[in-house]
């Protein structure tokens, strides 16, 4: 292990090397790695030393000899790896794991900030600096730093390949010697960066698809992509962007309006979610009776509740002939690229954060740093974090 950071220690002064340390992950289905060779060779331009735990991106395509190409040391094991100044990680560490990470360094990965206060707590006693990728701001800056959009863009993508795959039907029309096969029908439920991925990935196989999204302003995005507007009822979100929850009578209309589509769909595709709410149910027990056999669902908000009745986070649950998906591993599905991007957004990440002295230093007054930053100096900063572990506003 190197001496701690000294982020005053002048340009040129005998500062040992930066270590930045990339776990392999052991989160269930976890694909994905941290960091890939391209972006291996930026911390190692910055003459920072790399440790990559051996076969960490052997699950994402990226085999040990390849970092060892690109400037990494390969490490044997977790304790090493996460054993740096700077660790970088996909999904949050266990307890155990963040023990392995010595005190006053920075963690820059998805925490779960905002549900997981003992994880946080163990952050903040260990006085770790921790960046949450889930609160990098949705902005036009941060957008290159933006792992929910590059991520949700993987699962879009994903999950429209789970329902084909999963379906009887050829998704294009096709015209043969055997007749005519009219093009699959495709519905898309919430139509943020994942639904317009499964649009356009959908339209791309040939299928004919028809979207919604309570946001008024998507049905240009929705038409730009080939895709029919639903009409059922939309309304502004909130001043960041996001949809806001609907009433009652507003759901029963949606609810309503949507029935006939879902009835008639070969594959729906939902992604409706609020942020810090539970999903909105936009397809009830009975409209999911009405569909057909044969025909698949993705409902990609299992885990948050689920837009679909009967649907179950990492299950696949039939109902009458319809197979409902709840997949909570799409971009890993797509390890390689789900990689590539992801490692971008830390790399850019972690660029701004670089300091005079060549080491990074978590500055809380940094547009995109700060508002990604759950702990500094051993305190939880998030005001988000801070209301879920029912401490004041802010600090
Ligand atoms: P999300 O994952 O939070 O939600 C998915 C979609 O579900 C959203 O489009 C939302 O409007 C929709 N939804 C929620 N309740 C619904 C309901 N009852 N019925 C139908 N649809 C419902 O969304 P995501 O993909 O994280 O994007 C959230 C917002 O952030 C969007 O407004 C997006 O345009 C914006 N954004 C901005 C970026 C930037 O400016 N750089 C980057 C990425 C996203």
């Amino acid at each position: 292990m190197s001496p701690p950071i000294s982020p005053t220690a002048p340009p040129g002064s005998s500062v040992a090397a930066m270590r930045v340390g990339i776990p392999r992950e052991r989160g269930r289905r976890e694909r994905r790695v941290a960091a890939v060779p391209a972006t291996v060779e930026f911390y190692v331009g910055h003459d920072w030393d790399v440790v990559v735990e051996a076969g960490a991106g052997t699950a994402a395509g990226f085999d040990d000899d390849a970092y060892a190409a690109a400037g990494a040391e390969i490490v044997p094991d977790a304790e090493a790896a996460h054993d740096a100044d700077l660790v970088l990680r996909v999904g949050p560490p266990t307890i155990a794991e963040l023990e392995l990470v010595p005190r006053g360094a920075v963690l820059v990965s998805f925490l779960d900030p905002f549900v997981a206060v003992d994880l946080v707590e163990a952050l903040a006693a260990r006085r770790i600096d921790a960046v949450a990728m889930e609160a990098i701001p949705r902005t036009t800056l941060a957008q290159s730093m933006d792992a929910l959009s590059s991520q949700s863009t993987a699962a879009g993508y994903a999950a429209v390949l789970l329902a084909a795959a999963e379906s009887p039907r050829f998704f294009p029309m096709l015209t043969t010697a055997a007749g005519t096969i009219p093009p699959a029908r495709v519905l898309v439920l919430g139509v943020g960066v994942a639904g317009l991925m499964a649009i356009a990935t959908a339209r791309r196989l040939g299928a004919v698809v028809h979207a919604y999204d309570i946001r008024p302003e998507t049905r240009e995005q929705v038409e730009s992509l080939g895709a029919k507007f639903v009409e059922a009822p939309t309304q502004a979100g909130d001043e960041s962007g996001y949809a806001k929850e609907v009433d009652e009578e507003t759901q029963r209309r949606q609810q309503e309006i949507l029935a006939d589509y879902v009835a008639d769909a070969d594959v729906l595709v939902t992604t409706a979610q609020i942020p810090g709410r539970p999903a909105p149910l936009l397809v009830p027990e009975d409209v999911v009776a009405r569909m057909r056999p044969g025909a698949v669902v993705v409902d990609m908000a299992a885990a948050t509740g689920g837009n679909v009745a009967g649907s179950k986070p990492d299950e696949v649950v039939e109902v009458g002939g319809v197979r409902i998906h709840g997949p909570v591993d799409l971009p890993s599905r797509v390890a390689t690229d789900a990689s590539r991007m992801y490692a971008r957004n830390l790399q850019n990440l972690v660029g701004r954060m670089i300091t005079e002295d060549g080491t990074v230093a978590v500055d809380l007054d940094d547009d995109v740093v700060g508002p990604a930053t759950i702990v500094r100096d051993g305190e939880v900063v998030h005001p988000r974090t801070r209301s879920a572990m029912g401490l004041e506003e802010g600090t």
